[in-house]
């Protein structure tokens, strides 16, 4: 039987398989950790992909102002990559962005190709207030940030 896919609204009972999954690419240096006590606090604004009702893949949305949201923790286990879910998590999320009427949509990516395909634009970081970086205090890197900035400009 080919396998059943769905992406829907993260709940509390996501929260380990979320945090094993982000913990695995935090190690990696592609994601920022978070903590389950963060995880099960924001819970709301993740998303995730299921193959058969294992949870393979998440995504959420950080709102950094009144017209922008931000793509994170996007990402999809080993040996389920290059099946569309990812495109999937990303269309759900451009559609919760378009339900709150927020017009735009950024990431800070390495994946930059992969947000080509899904209707994304490379823009210059500096073209974000800096004040939009809450997330940048706690990253390691936030000094020499090598990601790209990625939007999305939804009508
Ligand atoms: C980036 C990521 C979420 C993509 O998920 P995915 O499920 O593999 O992507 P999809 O299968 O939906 O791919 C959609 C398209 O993008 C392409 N694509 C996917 N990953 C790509 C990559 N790394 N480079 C180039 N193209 C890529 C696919 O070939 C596909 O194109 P097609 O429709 O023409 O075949 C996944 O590779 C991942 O988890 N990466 C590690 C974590 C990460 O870097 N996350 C991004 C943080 S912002």
């Amino acid at each position: 039987m080919p396998a059943v896919a769905v992406c829907r609204q993260a709940q509390l009972e996501d929260v380990e398989p979320l945090y094993l999954m982000i913990e695995n690419y935090a190690r990696q240096g592609i994601m920022l950790p978070r903590s389950r006590a963060v995880l099960q606090r924001q819970i709301g604004d993740f998303v995730v992909a299921e193959v058969d009702g294992v949870v393979v893949g998440c995504g959420s949305l950080c709102r950094l102002g009144e017209e922008l949201v931000e793509v994170r923790s996007l990402g999809i286990a080993e040996g389920f990559k290059g099946r569309g879910l990812g495109s999937m998590l990303v269309e759900q999320l451009v559609k919760e962005a378009r339900r709150l009427s927020i017009p735009k949509i950024m990431a800070l990516t390495y994946e930059v190709s992969f947000f080509l395909k899904n209707g994304f634009t490379v823009v210059e970081k500096e073209i974000f207030p800096e004040k939009v970086w809450t997330d940048c205090v706690n990253c390691s890197k936030q000094h020499c940030c090598d990601e790209i900035a990625v939007l999305k400009i939804l009508d």
